[in-house]
């Protein structure tokens, strides 16, 4: 009998109004496990936004406690897991691509563990597609259970079938998770897990549970071994950060925790996604006030119609935007500002996408993601009439594109022989000779340097400036 633990959008909705509960001891692995994968490879990959990399910087802390070893070759992999998002359904797509040819690989080689995770197995639809015609994989398992994934594995391997264990539940916040991080030089922090916001075109609150806020203690905790560590930048993550603290017991907001987190002695400190809805002068004081708070902000807009904007439950008005838009570029000078837009909504016309080409045209993003509106099954939206075309859809799509890559562009004119901070990370991807790095603001940058300054935050002298990144050179 396969055992199972199957999600249901229907609870995964429901939210109470019991508090959230801090766990310490959650993360148990017995010594039976810490032996499993001895002698085994795993590979992870990861779709969707930063807080999935965080997670499957948990995931691979988890599997080395338990003796596996990575590899960054798929094909050569015993375990494979995928860590997948529902954000659209092109990040659906992707994933089922790739279970047709991990099931090529498993073809030739039996022995294989395949699991999957992340987001889309937080819908029942797509766990339902899973049992029945994908049964070849062999685990499951969701958001809200990363720390049973040991048990999640002893248990199909010894049973030789899929084990499916995901919760849709609000959830807790457990403290004792391992992690290994990919970049030794920056560092995510979760803040918050979940969203309530519930935004009617959003899976994110289905999938991640209810608004649940770290204790302060233990982010600090984190970010001051981090500082010790050698770390040199911090993101602290969540969907919505601005409504960070609004669920704890104590008085405590986001901008007391972006003051105590720059007070570490941290050099850079970064936050994604600010919500314009909870966006307070506080805030926006404390960015201004701290020269290792970056300069950089995402503000999604979604949409610049007001009328859209309420159909999508955003919470502010095109103008309500601007007004906060206009106020962060006053008080925090040289500022990079960047946005998310959806366009075609349902119901939006030629009208509402010409509000969105205004504010685009005001603001004049540093750059901006781009998307057509993507039904997800079980939110409001993908209730509601639309019958604008998909060509229409896409004209709006190209359209927008080329404005918001104009004003990039003419964003990043800005910098030509300007002198700017660079962390320097790494080669370059795309020139082996060069290291790479981002500005304070967030731009990518390639510098002809020794490998000696990678690790380091150097002064760079902008040469040449392109769409989507900068190259220049370091100045003593
Ligand atoms: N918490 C963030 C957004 C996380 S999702 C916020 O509130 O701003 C990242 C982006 O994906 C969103 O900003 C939105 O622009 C886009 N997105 C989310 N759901 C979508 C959908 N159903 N179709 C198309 N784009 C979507
Ligand atoms: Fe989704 Fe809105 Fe929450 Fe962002 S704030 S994750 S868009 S529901
Ligand atoms: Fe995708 Fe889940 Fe993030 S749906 S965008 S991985 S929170």
């Amino acid at each position: 009998m396969i055992s199972m633990k199957i999600p249901n959008l229907k609870d995964a909705k429901v939210r109470t109004r019991n508090k959230s509960i801090t766990k310490e001891n959650e993360y148990i692995l017995n010594d039976n496990l810490r032996v499993l994968g001895k002698g085994k490879t795993y590979f992870v990959k990861t779709y969707g936004c930063q807080m999935n990399e965080h997670d499957s910087e948990n995931i691979k802390a988890i599997l080395e406690d338990m003796s596996f070893t990575e590899v960054d070759d798929m094909e050569k992999a015993d375990l494979i897991i995928l860590n997948t998002c529902a954000i659209r359904e092109n990040a659906h797509n992707k994933v089922f691509g790739m279970l047709g040819r991990i099931k090529h690989l498993k073809e030739s080689r039996p022995d294989i563990i395949t699991g999957v995770c992340g987001c889309m197995v937080q819908e029942e639809s797509v766990v339902e597609e899973i049992m029945t015609k994908y049964k070849w994989i062999d685990i499951v398992f969701g958001t809200h259970n990363i720390h049973n994934l040991p048990n999640i594995l002893n248990t199909s391997l010894a049973k030789n079938k899929l084990e499916v264990e995901v919760l849709s539940i609000e959830g807790d916040v457990l403290e004792n998770i391992p992690v290994k991080r990919e970049n030794p030089y920056k560092a995510w922090v979760n803040i918050m897990y979940g969203c309530d916001k519930f935004c009617t075109y959003c899976i994110v609150p289905y999938t991640r549970g209810k608004q649940r806020s770290r204790e302060p203690k233990y982010i600090l905790e984190e970010v001051e071994k981090l500082v010790k560590d050698g770390y040199k930048e911090v993101t602290l993550l969540g969907q919505n950060v601005n409504a960070y603290g609004k669920d704890l017991e104590i008085n405590y907001t986001m901008a007391n925790l972006l003051e105590d987190v720059a007070k570490t002695g941290i050099e850079r400190v970064r936050f994604v996604t600010s919500h314009p809805w909870d966006f307070n002068d506080d805030m926006i004081n404390i960015i201004a006030k701290y020269d290792n708070i970056m300069p950089y902000i995402h503000l999604p807009l979604q949409s610049g119609s007001s009328r859209i904007l309420k159909l999508m439950g955003r919470r502010y008005t095109k103008e309500e935007y601007l007004e906060l838009y206009n106020k962060l570029r006053s008080k925090v000078p040289n500022c990079s500002i960047t946005t998310d837009i959806i366009v075609g909504f349902p119901g939006e016309t030629e009208e509402d996408f010409n509000e969105t080409l205004d504010v685009v045209e005001k603001c004049k993003y540093d750059s901006a993601f781009t998307f057509i509106f993507s039904p997800r099954i079980g939110t409001p939206a993908c209730r509601m009439l639309d019958e604008t075309p998909k060509e229409v859809k896409e004209q709006r799509l190209y359209k927008l594109n080329d404005l918001v890559n104009k004003y990039a562009k003419e964003a990043n004119d800005n910098y030509e022989n300007k002198v700017v901070k660079v962390l320097l990370e790494g080669y370059s991807s795309k020139d082996k000779d060069m290291l790479m790095g981002y500005t304070e603001t967030m731009k990518l940058v390639n510098v002809k340097a020794d490998s000696k300054y990678i690790g380091q935050i150097v002064d760079v002298k902008i040469t040449d400036v392109k769409t989507w990144s900068m190259d220049g050179i370091i100045v003593d």
